[in-house]
């Protein structure tokens, strides 16, 4: 089936059909992590520049300070560490966050419980077998006794007594853990912020204590892209704030070595509905679109057995087909200035009303986004009462709402197709040196905003300990 593209594609696609079985089974049993035109008028009007920096008239009267200048007053604990810890299932945001925070003298003392830190970020992590009380999988289903074990099991650890803060990503609600050490917590939503805790009763506690959490100037509530922030806005009744990941981890800046070679993220592996959506409207789109020379590599085939980031980078751009609205892979390809394509939001919307195609977008019980039933088990909060349900799966205007907070149509520079056909049109026309380099520049301004926010954080925080 996915030999047409294996013939051109560098890397061997033999064993991705075994690799995907294994990587759906692996997916379902622990790590289930989120990863990530035409538009409308709402689309343009509510993307991440207008939104994080107002209007283009206001940014161009701001004038930034430089990063040097931000740079100057951190750290904020002169002579010493800020220690922040963290325990969860995606090592990728917290290595970003390492990565951005360590110039400051901030240390993240990161337990890993999934592989990823092993196998992407040369183990700069400790094992799920070094912490004590919680695993990969107690740790989804945390209750109180938990949280009372694991608090009895680290109240008089030495490293435990030296911690400034927590920090929570994946699942949100981990951060639960730590309610009684009486320090800081940083909670960001890098998925929506109720997964592993679907039930109503689990999750109206969860949304008790994240208010809580959220009144304290000492702690953060945010997440790392603007669907999370509209989703807990809309159950919890919170302003998070939007801190994305930077990813500047990757090290890596594009540097294409073909014309012709593209990566194809289309779900998780090459078995599902994306996959299979592209498959077929590419053979047809070629009956109309001369795509002669083109080889599309599946991101899992392509990197069977791992991959380094200049190996990514190595393509001429990458085509999304998306299952959820916000990934790790998206920001670190927006940050290696790879040029990206994703489908328009007409066309996105349409797919996802007939194929329920984004499928883990409101994904709640990590270990079975694949068939979950997709319903809220809680409702919403009174201040959302006007808006379009994100659990709607057949109202069209709701389904449009919400998936405009996707991180394709937040960030500039995007390419969006309305069609398969319109896609390989966009592959020859593009001037991708040119895109890419407007990413770049636009990475920097993020960079920019970012260091301005943490700056303003651990002030913050500093001051309230
Ligand atoms: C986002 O808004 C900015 C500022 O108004 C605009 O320049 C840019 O083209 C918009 N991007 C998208 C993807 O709509
Ligand atoms: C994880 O912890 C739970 C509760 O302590 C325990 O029942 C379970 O066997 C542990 N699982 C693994 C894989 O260690
Ligand atoms: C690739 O495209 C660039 C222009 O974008 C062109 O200068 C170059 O010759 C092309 N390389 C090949 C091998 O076709
Ligand atoms: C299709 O594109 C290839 C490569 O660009 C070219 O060699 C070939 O002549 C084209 N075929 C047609 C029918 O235009
Ligand atoms: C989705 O929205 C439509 C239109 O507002 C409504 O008729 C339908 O009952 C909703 N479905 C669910 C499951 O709430
Ligand atoms: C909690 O921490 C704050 C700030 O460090 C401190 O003032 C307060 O006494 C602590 N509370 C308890 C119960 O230890």
């Amino acid at each position: 089936m996915l030999s047409r593209w294996s013939q051109p594609c560098f890397w061997a696609l033999k064993s991705m059909l075994a690799l995907g079985l294994v990587l759906g089974v692996l997916a379902l049993t622990f790590d289930l992590t989120k990863e990530t035109s035409r538009s409308s008028t709402e689309a343009t009007e509510l993307n991440l520049t207008r939104w994080l920096y107002g209007t283009q008239d206001e940014e161009s009267r701001i004038l930034l300070p430089t990063n040097d200048v931000i740079k100057q007053g951190f750290p904020f604990f002169r002579g010493r560490k800020f220690k922040i810890w963290n325990n969860d299932l995606h090592s990728s945001p917290v290595q970003d966050l390492k990565h951005f925070l360590n110039p400051f003298g901030v240390e993240v003392i990161h337990y890993a419980l999934d592989a990823r830190c092993k196998r992407y970020f040369n183990g700069q992590c400790r094992g799920a077998d070094e912490i004590k009380v919680i695993n990969q999988s107690s740790v989804m289903d945390m209750d109180d006794q938990v949280i009372t074990d694991f608090y009895q099991a680290y109240k008089d650890d030495a490293e435990m007594k030296s911690i400034d803060a927590f920090v929570c990503f994946h699942p949100a609600a981990v951060c639960e853990l730590f309610l009684t050490f009486n320090r800081s917590l940083f909670v960001i939503a890098s998925t929506r912020y109720a997964a592993a805790r679907p039930e109503e009763m689990r999750w109206h506690t969860w949304n008790w204590r994240l208010a809580r959490i959220a009144r304290s100037p000492r702690n953060l509530v945010a997440a790392n892209n603007r669907y999370d922030v509209e989703y807990m806005k809309f159950y919890a009744g919170i302003e998070p704030e939007l801190l994305p990941s930077f990813c500047g981890y990757t090290n890596a800046v594009y540097h294409p070595t073909s014309n012709s070679s593209f990566l194809l993220y289309a779900g998780r592996y090459p078995t599902t509905k994306h996959n299979a959506y592209f498959e077929s409207e590419w053979t047809e789109a070629c009956k109309i679109e001369n795509c002669t020379g083109f080889s599309v590599c599946h991101f899992f085939g392509a990197f069977e057995g791992g991959h380094s980031f200049e190996e990514e980078a190595s393509f001429r751009g990458v085509i999304h087909i998306p299952y959820q609205v916000s990934t790790m892979s998206f920001f670190e390809q927006y940050r290696m200035g790879i040029p990206l394509f994703a489908p328009s939001l007409d066309l996105l919307a349409s797919l996802d009303q007939q194929f329920d195609f984004v499928n883990e977008r409101n994904c709640k019980d990590l270990r079975k986004c694949y068939h979950d039933d997709d319903i809220a088990s809680i409702p919403r909060h009174p201040s959302a009462a006007h808006l379009p349900d994100p659990h709607n799966k057949t109202d069209s205007a709701a389904i449009r709402y919400w998936l405009k907070f996707a991180d394709f149509y937040q960030w500039p520079h995007v390419i969006h197709f309305d069609s398969i056909a319109d896609l390989i049109r966009k592959m020859k026309s593009t001037n991708y040196e040119d895109v890419s380099r407007k990413m770049r520049t636009y990475n920097e301004r993020v960079e920019t905003l970012l260091l301005l926010k943490w700056k303003r954080i651990l002030t913050r925080v500093s001051l309230h300990r």
